[in-house]
Protein backbone atom coordinates (compact mmCIF):
# COMPACT_ATOMS: atom_id res chain seq x y z
CA UNK A 1 0.00 0.00 0.00
CA UNK A 2 1.22 3.15 -1.16
CA UNK A 3 0.93 5.82 1.99
CA UNK A 4 -0.56 9.16 0.85
CA UNK A 5 0.29 12.21 3.15
CA UNK A 6 -2.49 14.55 2.78
CA UNK A 7 -5.47 14.29 4.72
CA UNK A 8 -3.28 13.41 7.67
CA UNK A 9 -5.35 12.50 10.53
CA UNK A 10 -6.51 15.55 12.26
CA UNK A 11 -8.05 15.78 16.19
CA UNK A 12 -11.71 16.23 14.93
CA UNK A 13 -14.99 16.78 17.34
CA UNK A 14 -17.80 16.14 15.62
CA UNK A 15 -21.05 18.63 15.98
CA UNK A 16 -23.46 15.81 14.59
CA UNK A 17 -25.45 13.49 16.82
CA UNK A 18 -25.19 10.57 14.17
CA UNK A 19 -22.78 7.92 15.23
CA UNK A 20 -20.83 7.61 11.76
CA UNK A 21 -19.33 11.39 11.35
CA UNK A 22 -20.09 12.48 8.18
CA UNK A 23 -17.29 15.12 8.04
CA UNK A 24 -14.50 12.30 8.59
CA UNK A 25 -16.01 10.18 5.48
CA UNK A 26 -12.44 8.63 4.18
CA UNK A 27 -14.19 7.88 0.43
CA UNK A 28 -13.39 10.29 -2.19
CA UNK A 29 -15.29 9.27 -5.42
CA UNK A 30 -14.44 11.65 -8.17
CA UNK A 31 -12.38 12.05 -11.38
CA UNK A 32 -8.64 12.70 -10.18
CA UNK A 33 -9.42 12.44 -6.65
CA UNK A 34 -6.30 10.57 -4.89
CA UNK A 35 -7.86 8.18 -2.75
CA UNK A 36 -6.68 7.65 0.73
CA UNK A 37 -5.38 4.66 0.61
CA UNK A 38 -4.07 4.05 -2.71
CA UNK A 39 -4.03 0.34 -3.04
CA UNK A 40 -2.93 -2.23 -6.07
CA UNK A 41 -0.75 -0.19 -8.12
CA UNK A 42 2.73 -1.06 -5.88
CA UNK A 43 4.27 -2.53 -9.21
CA UNK A 44 2.86 0.46 -11.30
CA UNK A 45 4.78 2.46 -8.55
CA UNK A 46 7.81 0.97 -8.27
CA UNK A 47 8.14 0.65 -11.94
CA UNK A 48 8.08 3.99 -12.78
CA UNK A 49 10.34 4.93 -9.54
CA UNK A 50 13.34 2.72 -10.95
CA UNK A 51 12.76 3.96 -14.66
CA UNK A 52 12.94 7.80 -12.83
CA UNK A 53 16.03 7.20 -10.93
CA UNK A 54 17.66 4.97 -14.27
CA UNK A 55 17.37 8.32 -16.38
CA UNK A 56 18.43 10.34 -13.76
CA UNK A 57 21.63 8.30 -14.03
CA UNK A 58 21.80 8.83 -17.45
CA UNK A 59 20.53 5.57 -18.44
CA UNK A 60 18.24 4.16 -20.73
CA UNK A 61 14.26 3.23 -19.37
CA UNK A 62 11.40 3.71 -20.82
CA UNK A 63 8.43 6.20 -20.70
CA UNK A 64 5.02 4.86 -19.92
CA UNK A 65 1.78 4.56 -20.95
CA UNK A 66 -0.81 3.92 -18.65
CA UNK A 67 -4.60 2.20 -20.30
CA UNK A 68 -7.58 1.57 -19.12
CA UNK A 69 -11.56 2.05 -18.71
CA UNK A 70 -13.06 5.09 -17.21
CA UNK A 71 -12.57 5.37 -13.46
CA UNK A 72 -9.97 2.68 -13.09
CA UNK A 73 -7.79 5.28 -11.57
CA UNK A 74 -5.20 6.08 -14.00
CA UNK A 75 -5.39 9.64 -13.49
CA UNK A 76 -4.42 9.34 -10.23
CA UNK A 77 -1.80 6.94 -11.23
CA UNK A 78 -0.47 9.74 -13.19
CA UNK A 79 -0.17 12.38 -10.58
CA UNK A 80 1.69 9.84 -8.27
CA UNK A 81 4.19 9.55 -11.00
CA UNK A 82 4.27 13.32 -10.72
CA UNK A 83 4.79 13.00 -7.31
CA UNK A 84 7.39 10.39 -7.65
CA UNK A 85 9.65 12.53 -10.31
CA UNK A 86 9.04 15.61 -7.97
CA UNK A 87 10.99 14.03 -5.32
CA UNK A 88 13.81 12.98 -7.13
CA UNK A 89 14.12 16.32 -7.86
CA UNK A 90 12.55 16.23 -11.50
CA UNK A 91 10.37 18.95 -12.94
CA UNK A 92 6.63 18.18 -13.77
CA UNK A 93 3.91 19.63 -16.09
CA UNK A 94 0.71 18.14 -16.90
CA UNK A 95 -1.80 18.26 -19.46
CA UNK A 96 -5.20 16.70 -20.89
CA UNK A 97 -5.84 16.21 -24.04
CA UNK A 98 -9.37 17.80 -25.37
CA UNK A 99 -10.79 16.72 -28.49
CA UNK A 100 -11.17 20.13 -29.68
CA UNK A 101 -7.67 21.76 -28.71
CA UNK A 102 -4.69 21.37 -30.80
CA UNK A 103 -2.02 18.94 -29.74
CA UNK A 104 0.92 21.14 -31.50
CA UNK A 105 -0.07 24.30 -29.14
CA UNK A 106 -0.32 22.10 -26.00
CA UNK A 107 3.12 20.41 -26.55
CA UNK A 108 4.11 23.74 -27.31
CA UNK A 109 2.81 25.13 -23.91
CA UNK A 110 3.83 21.67 -21.84
CA UNK A 111 7.18 22.52 -23.02
CA UNK A 112 7.18 26.34 -22.68
CA UNK A 113 6.11 25.86 -18.76
CA UNK A 114 8.83 23.31 -18.29
CA UNK A 115 11.92 25.43 -19.61
CA UNK A 116 10.34 28.74 -17.80
CA UNK A 117 10.27 26.48 -14.73
CA UNK A 118 13.99 25.25 -15.27
CA UNK A 119 15.23 28.44 -15.97
CA UNK A 120 13.81 30.01 -12.89
CA UNK A 121 17.15 29.62 -10.84
CA UNK A 122 18.78 32.02 -14.14
CA UNK A 123 22.57 30.02 -13.95
CA UNK A 124 23.28 28.39 -16.83
CA UNK A 125 21.49 31.60 -18.78
CA UNK A 126 23.18 30.10 -22.11
CA UNK A 127 21.19 26.90 -21.97
CA UNK A 128 18.20 28.31 -21.33
CA UNK A 129 18.03 30.55 -24.31
CA UNK A 130 18.84 28.00 -26.32
CA UNK A 131 15.81 25.50 -25.60
CA UNK A 132 13.64 29.21 -25.31
CA UNK A 133 14.86 29.65 -29.04
CA UNK A 134 13.93 26.35 -30.21
CA UNK A 135 10.55 26.98 -29.08
CA UNK A 136 9.95 30.64 -30.74
CA UNK A 137 10.95 28.71 -33.90
CA UNK A 138 9.01 25.88 -33.32
CA UNK A 139 6.06 28.45 -32.61
CA UNK A 140 6.39 30.24 -35.58
CA UNK A 141 6.77 27.69 -37.87
CA UNK A 142 3.48 26.15 -36.39
CA UNK A 143 1.94 28.90 -36.61
CA UNK A 144 1.37 29.31 -32.74
CA UNK A 145 0.85 32.03 -30.11
CA UNK A 146 3.73 33.38 -28.02
CA UNK A 147 1.04 32.51 -25.50
CA UNK A 148 1.05 32.33 -21.56
CA UNK A 149 1.13 35.06 -18.98
CA UNK A 150 5.19 34.27 -18.77
CA UNK A 151 6.85 35.04 -21.93
CA UNK A 152 10.18 33.58 -23.14
CA UNK A 153 12.51 36.26 -23.43
CA UNK A 154 14.56 34.93 -26.49
CA UNK A 155 15.18 35.54 -30.33
CA UNK A 156 14.25 32.16 -32.23
CA UNK A 157 16.74 29.75 -33.02
CA UNK A 158 16.37 29.62 -36.84
CA UNK A 159 16.94 25.96 -38.00
CA UNK A 160 15.74 24.60 -34.65
CA UNK A 161 12.34 22.62 -34.28
CA UNK A 162 11.54 24.45 -37.47
CA UNK A 163 11.55 22.36 -40.28
CA UNK A 164 7.88 21.88 -40.57
CA UNK A 165 7.94 17.91 -39.98
CA UNK A 166 6.19 17.81 -36.78
CA UNK A 167 8.09 14.50 -35.70
CA UNK A 168 11.41 15.86 -36.11
CA UNK A 169 10.85 19.42 -34.39
CA UNK A 170 9.10 17.68 -31.57
CA UNK A 171 12.50 15.77 -31.76
CA UNK A 172 14.77 19.04 -31.63
CA UNK A 173 12.21 20.60 -28.68
CA UNK A 174 12.46 17.83 -26.57
CA UNK A 175 16.05 17.68 -27.19
CA UNK A 176 16.30 20.88 -26.26
CA UNK A 177 14.43 20.54 -23.16
CA UNK A 178 16.39 17.62 -22.20
CA UNK A 179 19.67 18.99 -22.77
CA UNK A 180 18.66 22.05 -20.42
CA UNK A 181 17.09 19.98 -17.52
CA UNK A 182 20.47 18.19 -18.02
CA UNK A 183 22.93 21.33 -17.68
CA UNK A 184 20.86 21.67 -14.07
CA UNK A 185 21.47 18.09 -13.25
CA UNK A 186 17.53 18.05 -13.06
CA UNK A 187 14.95 16.10 -15.07
CA UNK A 188 11.80 16.82 -16.79
CA UNK A 189 8.62 14.78 -16.21
CA UNK A 190 5.74 15.46 -18.81
CA UNK A 191 2.25 13.81 -18.35
CA UNK A 192 -0.48 13.76 -20.62
CA UNK A 193 -4.18 12.40 -19.69
CA UNK A 194 -6.60 11.07 -21.38
CA UNK A 195 -4.11 10.65 -24.86
CA UNK A 196 -6.81 8.94 -26.86
CA UNK A 197 -7.65 12.70 -28.24
CA UNK A 198 -5.29 12.80 -30.04
CA UNK A 199 -5.43 13.01 -33.27
CA UNK A 200 -4.33 9.74 -35.01
CA UNK A 201 -1.19 11.34 -37.08
CA UNK A 202 0.01 13.58 -33.76
CA UNK A 203 0.16 10.46 -32.04
CA UNK A 204 2.75 8.95 -34.42
CA UNK A 205 4.87 12.11 -34.45
CA UNK A 206 4.66 12.36 -31.06
CA UNK A 207 6.05 8.88 -30.46
CA UNK A 208 8.82 8.85 -33.32
CA UNK A 209 9.98 12.81 -32.11
CA UNK A 210 9.90 11.24 -28.65
CA UNK A 211 11.77 7.82 -29.81
CA UNK A 212 14.77 10.18 -31.01
CA UNK A 213 15.31 11.79 -28.48
CA UNK A 214 14.85 8.69 -26.34
CA UNK A 215 18.62 7.30 -27.59
CA UNK A 216 20.28 10.39 -26.65
CA UNK A 217 19.75 9.24 -22.64
CA UNK A 218 17.94 12.80 -22.00
CA UNK A 219 16.51 12.84 -18.33
CA UNK A 220 13.12 13.81 -19.80
CA UNK A 221 10.00 11.55 -20.03
CA UNK A 222 6.75 11.03 -20.52
CA UNK A 223 4.19 9.23 -19.00
CA UNK A 224 0.84 9.02 -20.69
CA UNK A 225 -2.81 8.16 -19.75
CA UNK A 226 -5.90 6.72 -21.87
CA UNK A 227 -8.04 4.50 -22.92
CA UNK A 228 -7.32 0.92 -24.13
CA UNK A 229 -7.30 1.55 -27.78
CA UNK A 230 -4.16 3.56 -27.00
CA UNK A 231 -1.29 0.97 -28.17
CA UNK A 232 -3.59 0.16 -31.44
CA UNK A 233 -3.84 3.95 -32.04
CA UNK A 234 0.35 4.02 -32.44
CA UNK A 235 -0.51 2.44 -36.26
CA UNK A 236 2.94 2.43 -38.20
CA UNK A 237 4.95 4.03 -34.77
CA UNK A 238 3.97 0.79 -33.28
CA UNK A 239 6.96 -0.64 -33.07
CA UNK A 240 8.62 2.19 -31.93
CA UNK A 241 5.61 2.85 -29.21
CA UNK A 242 6.37 -0.89 -27.95
CA UNK A 243 10.06 -0.05 -27.46
CA UNK A 244 9.78 3.43 -26.38
CA UNK A 245 6.49 3.03 -23.66
CA UNK A 246 6.64 0.39 -20.82
CA UNK A 247 2.59 -0.44 -21.48
CA UNK A 248 0.74 -0.71 -18.54
CA UNK A 249 -3.29 -1.89 -18.11
CA UNK A 250 -5.16 -0.58 -14.92
CA UNK A 251 -8.49 -1.86 -13.95
CA UNK A 252 -10.41 -3.53 -11.62
CA UNK A 253 -8.58 -4.50 -8.27
CA UNK A 254 -9.11 -7.96 -6.57
CA UNK A 255 -11.02 -9.06 -3.87
CA UNK A 256 -8.52 -8.62 -1.65
CA UNK A 257 -7.53 -5.26 -2.50
CA UNK A 258 -10.74 -4.01 -3.05
CA UNK A 259 -11.62 -5.05 0.58
CA UNK A 260 -8.20 -2.60 1.37
CA UNK A 261 -9.49 0.44 -0.29
CA UNK A 262 -12.35 0.17 1.45
CA UNK A 263 -10.86 -0.92 5.05
CA UNK A 264 -7.61 0.98 5.51
CA UNK A 265 -9.13 4.63 4.92
CA UNK A 266 -11.80 3.83 7.67
CA UNK A 267 -9.25 2.27 10.13
CA UNK A 268 -7.83 5.49 10.49
CA UNK A 269 -10.82 6.64 11.73
CA UNK A 270 -10.99 3.38 14.26
CA UNK A 271 -14.15 1.68 11.99
CA UNK A 272 -14.17 -1.27 10.28
CA UNK A 273 -16.25 -3.02 8.17
CA UNK A 274 -17.91 -6.55 8.74
CA UNK A 275 -17.02 -9.14 6.67
CA UNK A 276 -20.28 -9.33 4.78
CA UNK A 277 -20.85 -5.71 3.65
CA UNK A 278 -17.53 -6.06 2.12
CA UNK A 279 -18.31 -9.23 0.29
CA UNK A 280 -21.57 -7.19 -1.04
CA UNK A 281 -19.82 -3.77 -2.42
CA UNK A 282 -17.26 -6.08 -4.02
CA UNK A 283 -19.69 -8.12 -5.54
CA UNK A 284 -21.69 -4.63 -6.42
CA UNK A 285 -18.77 -3.11 -7.76
CA UNK A 286 -16.88 -5.96 -9.80
CA UNK A 287 -13.70 -4.13 -7.93
CA UNK A 288 -13.94 -1.11 -10.02
CA UNK A 289 -11.98 1.80 -7.67
CA UNK A 290 -14.73 4.39 -8.65
CA UNK A 291 -17.58 2.27 -7.65
CA UNK A 292 -15.53 1.52 -4.17
CA UNK A 293 -15.02 4.94 -3.60
CA UNK A 294 -18.60 5.89 -4.37
CA UNK A 295 -20.38 2.94 -2.66
CA UNK A 296 -17.87 2.95 0.35
CA UNK A 297 -19.31 6.76 0.80
CA UNK A 298 -22.54 5.96 1.08
CA UNK A 299 -22.26 2.90 3.23
CA UNK A 300 -20.35 4.96 5.78
CA UNK A 301 -23.29 7.74 5.24
CA UNK A 302 -25.78 5.56 5.99
CA UNK A 303 -24.55 3.03 8.60
CA UNK A 304 -25.71 4.18 12.54
CA UNK A 305 -22.22 2.92 13.63
CA UNK A 306 -20.88 3.79 16.03
CA UNK A 307 -17.85 2.53 14.92
CA UNK A 308 -18.95 -0.77 12.41
CA UNK A 309 -20.31 -0.79 8.60
CA UNK A 310 -22.72 -3.88 8.12
CA UNK A 311 -24.08 -5.67 5.96
CA UNK A 312 -27.61 -3.72 6.56
CA UNK A 313 -25.77 -0.56 5.95
CA UNK A 314 -24.57 -1.51 2.54
CA UNK A 315 -28.20 -2.35 1.56
CA UNK A 316 -29.28 1.05 2.79
CA UNK A 317 -26.80 2.46 1.23
CA UNK A 318 -27.32 0.73 -2.82
CA UNK A 319 -29.90 3.14 -4.15
CA UNK A 320 -27.98 5.69 -2.95
CA UNK A 321 -24.95 4.78 -4.71
CA UNK A 322 -26.34 3.72 -7.88
CA UNK A 323 -28.43 7.37 -7.82
CA UNK A 324 -24.84 9.34 -7.34
CA UNK A 325 -22.94 7.19 -10.29
CA UNK A 326 -26.22 7.67 -12.10
CA UNK A 327 -26.46 11.26 -11.69
CA UNK A 328 -23.28 11.65 -12.14
CA UNK A 329 -20.26 9.27 -13.63
CA UNK A 330 -22.54 7.99 -16.03
CA UNK A 331 -24.89 11.11 -16.81
CA UNK A 332 -22.17 13.41 -18.06
CA UNK A 333 -20.95 10.49 -20.44
CA UNK A 334 -25.04 9.87 -21.97
CA UNK A 335 -25.62 13.53 -21.89
CA UNK A 336 -23.19 14.67 -24.81
CA UNK A 337 -24.59 11.91 -27.12
CA UNK A 338 -26.70 12.40 -30.17
CA UNK A 339 -30.11 10.64 -31.04
CA UNK A 340 -28.48 8.48 -32.99
CA UNK A 341 -25.59 7.57 -30.93
CA UNK A 342 -27.93 6.84 -27.63
CA UNK A 343 -30.05 4.49 -29.81
CA UNK A 344 -26.23 2.70 -30.82
CA UNK A 345 -25.44 2.40 -27.25
CA UNK A 346 -28.91 1.38 -26.07
CA UNK A 347 -28.30 -1.63 -28.77
CA UNK A 348 -24.76 -3.02 -27.74
CA UNK A 349 -26.74 -3.12 -23.89
CA UNK A 350 -29.59 -4.72 -25.50
CA UNK A 351 -26.80 -7.32 -27.24
CA UNK A 352 -25.28 -7.36 -23.76
CA UNK A 353 -22.16 -8.48 -22.27
CA UNK A 354 -18.78 -6.22 -21.98
CA UNK A 355 -17.76 -6.65 -25.34
CA UNK A 356 -20.44 -7.35 -28.73
CA UNK A 357 -20.06 -7.70 -32.07
CA UNK A 358 -20.53 -4.80 -34.51
CA UNK A 359 -22.53 -6.63 -36.48
CA UNK A 360 -24.73 -7.80 -33.51
CA UNK A 361 -24.84 -4.11 -32.72
CA UNK A 362 -26.41 -3.30 -36.31
CA UNK A 363 -28.50 -6.36 -36.32
CA UNK A 364 -30.42 -5.41 -32.87
CA UNK A 365 -31.36 -1.68 -34.91
CA UNK A 366 -32.22 -3.54 -37.79
CA UNK A 367 -29.75 -1.57 -39.93
CA UNK A 368 -26.80 -2.65 -41.39
CA UNK A 369 -23.10 -2.50 -40.26
CA UNK A 370 -22.04 0.02 -42.59
CA UNK A 371 -25.24 1.62 -41.85
CA UNK A 372 -24.06 2.17 -38.85
CA UNK A 373 -20.41 2.60 -38.89
CA UNK A 374 -20.48 6.82 -38.72
CA UNK A 375 -22.07 6.43 -35.40
CA UNK A 376 -19.90 3.48 -34.36
CA UNK A 377 -16.69 5.86 -35.21
CA UNK A 378 -18.47 8.75 -33.57
CA UNK A 379 -18.68 7.25 -30.17
CA UNK A 380 -14.92 5.88 -30.58
CA UNK A 381 -13.85 9.54 -31.52
CA UNK A 382 -15.61 10.89 -28.38
CA UNK A 383 -14.25 8.16 -26.16
CA UNK A 384 -17.72 6.21 -25.20
CA UNK A 385 -16.34 3.25 -26.97
CA UNK A 386 -13.27 1.33 -27.93
CA UNK A 387 -12.63 -1.42 -30.36
CA UNK A 388 -10.43 -4.24 -28.54
CA UNK A 389 -10.43 -6.18 -31.59
CA UNK A 390 -11.93 -5.85 -35.61
CA UNK A 391 -15.41 -6.27 -35.94
CA UNK A 392 -16.01 -5.99 -31.88
CA UNK A 393 -17.28 -2.97 -29.73
CA UNK A 394 -16.78 -2.44 -26.21
CA UNK A 395 -18.18 0.86 -23.64
CA UNK A 396 -15.01 2.65 -22.25
CA UNK A 397 -17.13 3.36 -18.71
CA UNK A 398 -17.69 0.18 -17.12
CA UNK A 399 -20.91 -1.18 -16.14
CA UNK A 400 -22.37 0.92 -18.45
CA UNK A 401 -24.68 -1.10 -20.05
CA UNK A 402 -26.38 -1.73 -16.67
CA UNK A 403 -26.73 2.11 -16.65
CA UNK A 404 -28.68 2.14 -19.54
CA UNK A 405 -31.06 -1.02 -18.69
CA UNK A 406 -31.95 1.25 -15.45
CA UNK A 407 -32.36 4.56 -17.64
CA UNK A 408 -34.47 2.38 -20.23
CA UNK A 409 -36.75 0.48 -17.13
CA UNK A 410 -37.76 3.98 -15.99
CA UNK A 411 -38.48 5.55 -19.12
N1 LIG B 1 -5.69 2.40 -6.67
C1 LIG B 1 -6.80 2.91 -6.20
N2 LIG B 1 -7.31 2.51 -5.01
C2 LIG B 1 -8.45 3.06 -4.54
N3 LIG B 1 -9.17 3.99 -5.19
C3 LIG B 1 -8.72 4.44 -6.36
C4 LIG B 1 -7.52 3.91 -6.93
N4 LIG B 1 -7.31 4.53 -8.12
C5 LIG B 1 -8.33 5.39 -8.28
N5 LIG B 1 -9.17 5.36 -7.24
C6 LIG B 1 -10.43 6.15 -7.13
O1 LIG B 1 -11.16 5.90 -8.32
C7 LIG B 1 -11.73 7.07 -8.85
C8 LIG B 1 -11.33 7.26 -10.30
O2 LIG B 1 -9.95 7.57 -10.41
P1 LIG B 1 -9.38 8.31 -11.71
O3 LIG B 1 -7.91 8.40 -11.56
O4 LIG B 1 -10.12 9.59 -11.95
O5 LIG B 1 -9.76 7.26 -12.85
P2 LIG B 1 -9.55 7.37 -14.43
O6 LIG B 1 -8.58 8.47 -14.68
O7 LIG B 1 -9.04 6.04 -14.85
O8 LIG B 1 -10.91 7.66 -15.01
C9 LIG B 1 -11.36 8.19 -7.91
O9 LIG B 1 -12.45 8.43 -7.06
C10 LIG B 1 -10.17 7.65 -7.11
O10 LIG B 1 -10.17 8.15 -5.80
MG1 LIG C 1 -8.85 10.21 -15.81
Amino acid sequence: MQEIDINQQTPHKSAYTVSMDPVLNPYSPGAGNTPRALVGRDADLQAFDIAVKRIALGRHDRSVIVSGLRGVGKTVLLREYGRIAEREGWIHEHVEAREDVDFVRVVAELVRRAILRLSATKRLAAHASRAAGALKAFQIRWNLPDGGDLTLRADPLMGTADSGLLDRDLASLFNETGQLARGYDCGVLLTVDEMQFLPKDHFTDFIMGLHEVSQLNLPIMVAGAGLPSLLSAAGDARSYAERLFDFRTVGRLSSETSAAALTEPAEIEGVTWSTGALSRIIELTGGYPYFLQEFGKQAWFAAPGPDEITEQDVEVAVPLATDQLDSGFFRVRFDRTTDAERAYLEAMARVGGTEVASGAVANAMGKTTTGVAQTRDALIRRGLCYSPRHGVIAFTVPMFDQYLRRRTEWA
